[in-house]
């Protein structure tokens, strides 16, 4: 599994959740955040070299726990990748969710510009839910902050209530959190939005779809088992402790540090 960062933790904390048996390394590109204003065709590159190391670690399956990643990378990955390991993303699953939840047909999204611009979730609601309206709010600043890992202040407030306004505005009655940085912050944005408001993020969605995915190849572990779990960083490895595992609720006793670049250079 694979973020630019620590919001991925909120995507691996459902999946230790839901399946302990299953062993998960969570790889942060620390180094290289954030993805949120980069170029498709760079976090395609980004995408692949993650992917090459975790098959290179024996990874039987690779999720995307990122949505600007997913929002660039995962059709492409897909094919790439076909035969050789199954891809999992963000987007669809919490699309579908958000088909499910809306009853006036007005949904929101908060995420990153990579991710509003490649158009990703109109397409992925279209499909899940024909004739609902997206209302899409890009964010530079919300995900930055949250792996700043500081306090929540008035900046993050701020942030926050900007991002909110127009949905509010827009009489949306479900929002979407397009970044998996967000849930961390959840409570802020639920009270910025209000109660009436559902938010859907995609951490519970994705475990589903993992664990669907291992029972359907044949790859799932047997449920008696206790599964690992472990961290590869490509910036500062106890920066990434410390942050982590305030995020992710659960210890993390090491976590190894990788390069990036060196296969794009070679
Ligand atoms: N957590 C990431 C996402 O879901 C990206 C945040 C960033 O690197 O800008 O989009």
């Amino acid at each position: 599994m694979f973020d630019s960062g620590v919001g991925g933790l909120t995507v691996l904390h459902e999946c230790l959740v839901s399946l302990p048996e299953e062993d998960f390394l969570y790889l942060g590109d620390t180094a290289r955040f954030p993805y949120g204003d980069r170029s498709p065709d760079e976090l395609r590159a980004f995408a692949r070299e993650l992917a090459e190391i975790l098959l290179e670690r024996g990874a039987k399956l690779l999720v995307i726990a990122c949505n600007s990643a997913t929002a660039a990378a995962l059709p492409a990955l897909r094919e790439e990748l076909h035969g050789r390991i199954p891809v999992i993303g963000v987007v669809t699953p919490e699309a579908r969710l958000a088909a499910r939840a809306t009853r006036n047909g007005r949904v929101g999204l908060i995420a990153t510009p990579a991710t509003v611009d490649s158009g990703a979730y109109g397409r992925a609601l279209a499909d899940a839910a024909p004739g609902a309206e997206l209302h899409a709010v890009a964010s530079a600043e919300l995900a930055p902050l949250i792996q700043a890992g500081g306090d929540v202040d008035h900046r993050v407030l701020d942030c926050v209530e900007g991002a909110c306004r127009p949905l509010r505005a827009a009489g949306v009655d479900t929002v979407i959190l397009g970044c998996t940085h967000y849930p961390l912050i959840r409570p802020v944005l639920q009270r910025e939005l209000g109660r009436g408001i559902t938010i859907v993020s995609s951490g519970e969605a994705i475990a589903e779809d993992v664990h669907g995915t291992l029972e359907r190849l044949g790859l799932a572990n047997p449920a008696t088992r206790r599964g690992a779990y472990g961290f590869l960083a490509s910036g500062d490895v106890e920066d990434f402790r410390r942050l982590g595992t305030r995020f992710l609720q659960l210890p993390i006793t090491s976590v190894e540090h990788f390069e990036v670049g060196v296969r794009a250079a070679a």
